[in-house]
């Protein structure tokens, strides 16, 4: 049986937990106010917000794009659709702004995108004004053009910089933004205890949307084994020096973390070239190392940081490798049938130690690489201690520099050492020609990548032209 709360509503139902939580919406419960653009978790149409009960019993609202998002993973979450956030025979403030700034045409998007505006009213850090364009950083318009949502949302941020911090549901409530009964909804989750409805020796299902995308149809009538429902989300735990992620933490997870901010200062502007915010939110690392896509951006990353993972299986007997170990061609990897990935762990980089991010698209945003790359490097008076780099895009498989790494290591940082460097990775990468681009343009970008963590790493050394020419 899955339980929760849908808008004002308790929902037990025995739909199987495969089907997607837009056709439970739409078709089950007759809620024809979320669209259905894509279902692939581009376009933003479905957007919905799930509200979850945290460590500290707080109810956090994250929005996702129910067209890829299983219905099992609703279960003990308050799912709130556009219809949820009416008041009565009133606009809302956010549909109200929309309203006042002419960003409504013919209306498909509309729902999607007041629904992330209401994410972001429920959301507890807000920074700059430039939050306002994250939140709907993954919901697409066709005809009204951005301008002028894009001012509806400003103006919907300015208001929120009053919102206190304490109280700040009642003061959402009280200036129209949400109707008054999301006060009651922290206790009626509180009463949902069914037994956790995961099913062992069955699809593993995180997040869903790398699946979802591919077998929404064969997912509905399959048996899903939702990992967010037995594996309860580790938080991210830092000692001294380490750094431990629980394989479901989410990519929001470590873009939203203050501790983990402080040591990867860049990483909103890394984490801001992943997908977009709803998948931001339902992505797991877990799905995607295992899902080994030589693109992978999270695995990318998690590789130039040495990651190890440890692995578990049905008789919770642990394996830990290397997660530059665990990849042995296309799609193929140390895994075996009744493991699951358990977690994620790396030293937390010292003071000397730098990191990068780049990744080249078609689009900057809401698109997968052509190729994309990082480095951990740690140099010490001139003297490099270590390089971790990583490459995706480059090889059948998310790709660890090794040579490149070796040849580096105790070498004295300077310009012919990374033109020979950049030759060595030349040496070692076979990328192939496909869609994203031709063999030539992706050995092109490697270059290019590899130096670009030296100019933005170690800016007062290196110019441009030194390393291009
Ligand atoms: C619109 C859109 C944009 C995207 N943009 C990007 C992008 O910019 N960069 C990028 O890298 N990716 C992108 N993706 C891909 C996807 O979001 C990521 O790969 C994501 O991390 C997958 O995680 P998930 O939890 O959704 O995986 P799922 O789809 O749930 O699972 C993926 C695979 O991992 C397996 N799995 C999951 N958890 C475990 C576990 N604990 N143990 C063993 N196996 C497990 C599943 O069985 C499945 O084979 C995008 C996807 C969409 C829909
Ligand atoms: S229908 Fe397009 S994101 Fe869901
Ligand atoms: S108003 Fe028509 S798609 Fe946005």
């Amino acid at each position: 049986m899955i339980e929760f709360v849908l808008n004002n509503k308790l929902i037990k139902t025995t739909a199987n937990a495969g089907i997607t939580l837009v056709d439970f919406i739409r078709s089950e419960q007759q809620l024809k106010g979320t669209k259905i653009g894509c279902r692939e978790g581009d376009c933003g149409a479905c957007t919905v917000l799930v509200g979850t009960i945290n460590s500290k019993n707080h109810l956090i609202y994250k929005s996702i794009t129910s067209c890829i998002s299983p219905l099992g993973n609703a279960h003990g979450k308050h799912i709130v659709t556009v219809e949820g956030v009416n008041l009565n025979n009133k606009l809302n403030t956010i549909q109200t702004a929309l309203k006042n700034n002419n960003a409504t045409q013919c209306g498909f998007c509309t729902p999607g995108f007041v629904m992330a505006l209401v994410g972001l009213s429920l959301q507890e850090h807000l920074v700059s004004k430039q939050d306002a364009i994250t939140a709907i950083s993954g919901n697409i318009c066709r005809c009204t053009g951005y301008k002028s949502i894009e001012k509806a949302a400003y103006q919907i941020f300015e208001e929120l910089t009053q919102i206190p911090l304490n109280n700040r549901l009642n003061w959402l409530i009280n200036h129209l933004f949400l109707p008054e009964y999301f006060l009651t909804i922290l206790d009626r989750l509180k009463q949902i205890k069914t037994p956790n409805i995961a099913l062992k020796n069955s699809i593993k299902v995180a997040g869903g949307t790398d699946l979802y995308v591919r077998y929404a149809d064969n997912l509905a009538d399959a048996d899903v084994h939702l990992i967010s429902q037995v594996q309860q989300k580790m938080e991210l735990t830092f000692d001294e020096n380490r750094c431990t992620l629980g394989a479901n933490t989410t990519v929001s997870d470590l873009f939203y973390n203050p501790t983990f901010k402080t040591y990867f200062p860049e990483i909103h502007a890394h984490l801001k070239l992943v997908s977009s915010e709803p998948i931001r939110n339902m992505a797991s690392l877990a799905g995607n190392i295992v899902n080994a896509s030589p693109i992978g951006d999270m695995t990318i990353f998690l590789l130039a940081l040495n990651a190890e993972i440890t692995l578990k299986n049905d008789d919770n007997y642990l394996r830990t490798l290397m997660l530059k170990d665990f990849y042995k061609g296309y799609k193929k990897l140390d895994l075996h049938a009744q493991e699951h990935l358990l977690n994620i762990a790396f030293k937390l980089p010292k003071l000397a130690c730098k990191f990068n991010f780049e990744k080249v698209s078609k689009r900057t945003h809401l698109d997968i690489a052509s190729v994309n790359s990082a480095l951990q490097i740690s140099v010490v008076q001139h003297k490099i201690q270590f390089a971790h780099l990583s490459f995706g895009g480059v090889a059948p498989i998310p790709f660890y520099a090794k040579n490149t790494c070796n040849f580096l290591g105790n070498k004295i940082l300077s310009v012919a050492i990374l033109k020979e460097a950049s030759q060595i990775l030349q040496d070692e990468i076979q990328p192939i020609s496909d869609v994203r681009g031709d063999e030539s343009y992706k050995r092109l970008l490697a270059r290019q990548l590899f130096y670009a963590h030296f100019l933005k790493l170690f800016s007062k050394t290196f110019k441009i032209l030194e390393l291009v020419s």
